[in-house]
């Protein structure tokens, strides 16, 4: 009996040893502590041993159910640190895969080219101002030597907010506002959003301008030209096809319209060369700086309005104002 116990241990020790995965160590413990396993049939047999042997053959065999016992559970627990490193492996991230990128916005283009127009005009001295949309009639006309009557103000196809209060129809009541406010010399860009009843390929109800505005003593037309023709090519580039036109502002005299040769590509990939109109521009009208309080003996002034969007259509060839408008994202990437 003593020499049978000694052979199980020798052999449940090597096999519990050799175990290769807690599976196996759980078939152990079964076929060696289970209700039907070896440990438990010897200790049944105990009671058969002869009654001087039975004492010492007890405790041998109890204490080898509890040395097997810790050997198994040993053996367990180093699997189960095993399997959890293995899960941990598993799960953990793959480094070398290439990210995922969530899709990254930009500016619009029309902000964009805002930004390069201002740049521009920043390099020169000038500053920015701004000034509200939902403007008066008396700054967004009469201050503009456009008074009620004047057929320039039915050209301009108002929004009405109520009797005197209009959605600005352009960045020129900002020079008032800036005038009222700052002695000569002056030089301001204003960009801002206008409003006017308008919808075709290029015209559209709401668009962006940039005012220009300069006053000193003894500034001239030769200034604005050499200052929009400078302006122009920084922007396009020095082989641009430009005319000035002459024109009427009410608010400046003389007027001028500054065109571009504007070639557009259409999405079937036609392309249209024509003309467009990117800018009103002139010498400010004595009428607007006694508005201003400004002597109109001592100083004289140069003031223009760029149309943003146009610029936009010139710079990268769009064939419609209405892409500007329409945020689709395919288009806006672009840019
Ligand atoms: N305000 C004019 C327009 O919107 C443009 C302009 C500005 C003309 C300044 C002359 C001087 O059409």
């Amino acid at each position: 009996m003593k020499l049978q116990l000694e052979e199980l241990r020798t052999k449940a020790l090597a096999e519990i040893a050799e175990a290769d995965s807690s599976q196996r160590i759980e078939e152990l413990r079964i076929q060696f502590l289970g209700r039907k396993g070896a440990i438990t049939s010897i200790l049944r047999s105990v009671s058969q041993a002869s009654a001087e042997d039975r004492p010492a053959l007890g405790k041998a065999a109890n204490l080898l159910k509890v040395e097997l016992n810790d050997a198994i559970e040993a053996r367990a627990a180093e699997f189960k640190v095993q399997e959890r490193a293995g899960t941990a492996r598993r799960d953990r991230p793959d480094i070398s895969l290439p990210g995922r990128r969530p899709p990254t916005g930009h500016l619009h283009v029309i902000t964009q080219v805002t930004e390069e127009i201002i740049d521009i005009f920043s390099e020169l001295g000038f500053q920015v101002a701004t000034g509200p949309e939902v403007e008066t009639e008396y700054y967004n006309f009469d201050s503009l030597n456009t008074p009620a009557d004047h057929p320039a103000r039915d050209l301009h196809d108002t929004f009405f907010v109520k009797p005197g209060v209009v959605l600005r129809t352009h960045t020129s009541p900002v020079q008032m506002r800036v005038m009222e406010k700052t002695k000569p010399p002056v030089a301001v860009v204003v960009p801002g959003k206008v409003y006017r009843v308008d919808a075709d390929a290029t015209h559209s109800p709401m668009f962006f301008q940039i005012e220009g505005l300069l006053v000193d003593e003894g500034v001239s037309f030769a200034d604005l030209k050499g200052t929009l023709m400078h302006f122009i090519h920084r922007l396009f580039g020095k082989d641009v096809q430009m005319r000035f036109r002459p024109h009427f502002f009410p608010f400046t005299e003389p007027s001028a319209e500054l065109d571009i040769l504007w070639t557009s590509t259409a999405p079937d990939g036609s392309t249209q060369s024509r003309w467009m109109e990117i800018l009103g521009c002139g010498m400010v009208h004595p009428a607007v700086f006694k508005h201003a309080g400004y002597d109109y003996e001592k100083y004289t002034g140069f003031a223009f309005g760029l149309g943003v969007d146009r610029i936009a259509m010139v710079r990268h060839r769009i064939s419609s104002i209405t892409y500007l408008y329409e945020n689709d994202v395919r288009f806006l990437e672009q840019f």
